[in-house]
């Protein structure tokens, strides 16, 4: 027979502690006589909509915490209106939700949303259920907090009672639960629950199935070094809310470094003396080198031909040949397939994707589309316009350009690919060969008379809602906006 799944024994501590959800620190609400409610932020007021009163009294409460279960969508006695408010709060990073002992009211955790679309939930626990701390879980200070992250988490829970902190040291092998709740300084399956929710902790049939890399249920995290997958999820836009971007933090506390690196002391050869111009000066090489530059507007009016973008294409990313090898001689398991572009490619990998979001194409609908590299062929994907529209526009922002590029290329890597057979330095070997591929769709795209610009940010949750593939399985690494320049006549 099944074992119930319960919430909490019976007999088990009392009272649980609260969950509930409150506006950040410095947002306050901004309410109109006519029903209109804005988040006032610094200067900075962002519009929510028009609500009827009862919802805006209910809002009121906000700055203080309003119980979690009664504000839930599907929760029967909930206000609809506030649950819309409290959506659009949410989408706009605006709330926080406190863990709160029931006794004192004081915060446990509080649980930082970092993707717009977080909800906390308290999924049932199985009475027989082990839970086990994830690999990918760290706790570590930020300012005067101690805070625990994981990149597979949609949410940062700060740690207000340090006992947590022990508790969760205790997870670092496999606990049944029937053996946790027995302990003193038990949580709460409300916490252990909203941790497996975060993927902080994981959850398991058996205390036995371990803590090894694959008994956290899925092989393609399993490939993921831990620093490898941080990295990935901290340097690219989608899964954490912290700032990113050109925004000079430093300007006036730290002076900048100079561009040019002063000289070691010692004698100069002066390679000018020995070599005169060199005599590659002349060659193809040297003039795509010194013609390629960065473009960021294009001319609409002559936009790409999908002629065209089939020649950048075949140039730049086509697969030219194709081979086995085996790992060991004469091991069938080691064999791996092979398939050589024109660039080269840490381990002869090629891991590396192209994606196509088409703004405007001769010849080609507007659309996103994968380059079949191998097939040489452009397959469309069903991407809602809203998404495309916020691809491109997100590349228009970061290049600060007057219009969306003609086609951005998002350059995804399938990180398994690399990750199969290096240890510890995978991913940085994807970003080194997305830096290779962006310098050769530059000189490709030079030497066809068109142009282009690399863009240092992209979103790894719009590209995995667009494709419906896992951020950890194949995501973007580079982006790469192209077109035609509006002195191509020349
Ligand atoms: C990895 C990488 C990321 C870049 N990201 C951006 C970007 O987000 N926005 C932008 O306008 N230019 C971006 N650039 C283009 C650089 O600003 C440009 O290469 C640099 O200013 C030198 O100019 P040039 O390419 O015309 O020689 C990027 C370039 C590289 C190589």
């Amino acid at each position: 027979m099944r074992a119930p799944r319960t919430r909490r024994k019976p007999g088990h501590a009392a009272v649980p502690p609260t969950l509930s959800v409150r506006l950040l620190g410095h947002v306050a609400l901004d309410m109109k006589p006519d029903g209109m409610i804005g988040a006032r932020v610094g200067d900075q007021t962002v519009p929510l909509g028009r609500f009827g009163a009862p919802a805006a009294t209910c809002a009121r409460s906000l700055s203080a915490g309003i119980a979690w279960g009664s504000v839930q969508a599907g929760t029967q006695d909930a206000d609809t209106e506030l649950q819309v408010l409290v959506r659009r709060l949410a989408m706009h990073g605006l709330l926080e939700y406190h863990l709160s002992h029931p006794a004192t009211g004081a915060a446990m955790v509080v649980i930082e949303p970092q993707t717009p679309d977080y909800v906390p939930r308290t999924p049932l626990l199985g009475e027989d259920d082990a839970v086990c701390l994830s690999r990918f879980a760290f706790l570590r200070r930020r300012g005067a907090h101690m805070v625990l992250e994981s990149p597979r988490s949609r949410a940062v829970l700060q740690l207000c009672d340090t006992a947590i902190a022990g508790f969760l040291a205790g997870l670092s092998t496999p606990q049944k639960l029937s053996t946790l709740r027995g302990q003193t300084g038990f949580p709460g399956d409300e916490l252990i629950a909203l941790l497996i929710d975060s993927e902080i902790v994981f959850s398991q049939k058996s205390a036995r199935a371990g803590n090894s890399r694959l008994a956290e249920g899925d092989q393609a995290f399993a490939l993921w070094d831990f620093h490898d997958l941080l990295f990935h999820t901290r340097s690219t836009q989608g899964r954490h809310a912290n700032p990113s971007g050109g925004l000079y933090p430093y300007v006036g506390v730290i002076p900048p470094l100079p561009a040019v690196r002063p000289s070691w002391p010692g004698k100069k050869i002066d390679l000018h003396e020995v070599a005169g111009a060199a005599p590659h000066d002349n060659a193809p090489i040297g003039k795509l080198l010194r013609d390629r530059h960065s473009l960021r507007v294009y001319d609409n009016e002559h936009p790409i031909t999908l002629v065209e973008l089939a020649h950048f294409l075949g140039s730049a990313a086509r697969v030219q040949s194709r081979w086995t090898s085996e790992v060991e001689p004469g091991d069938a398991d080691g064999a791996v397939d092979y398939a050589a572009r024109p660039y080269p490619s840490g381990g002869g990998c090629w891991e590396l994707e192209l994606y196509l979001a088409v703004d405007r194409c001769d010849g080609l609908p507007r659309g996103f589309y994968h380059y079949d590299a191998g097939d040489h062929a452009l397959v469309p994907i069903a991407a809602r316009e809203d998404q495309l529209d916020a691809m491109l526009g997100g590349a228009q922002y970061a290049m600060g350009a007057p219009a969306s590029p003609q086609v951005l290329v998002t350059i995804a890597a399938r990180f398994g690919r690399i990750s199969w057979k290096y240890s510890s330095f995978a991913y940085s070997l994807v970003l080194k060969d997305a830096g290779v591929l962006i310098q050769t769709l530059y000189l490709v795209a030079t030497g066809m008379g068109l142009g282009g610009c690399a863009v240092g940010s992209s979103n790894i949750e719009l590209f995995a809602k667009m494709t419906g593939l896992d951020f950890h399985v194949e995501g973007p690494v580079g982006v790469f906006a192209l077109g035609r320049g509006p002195d191509h006549s020349g």
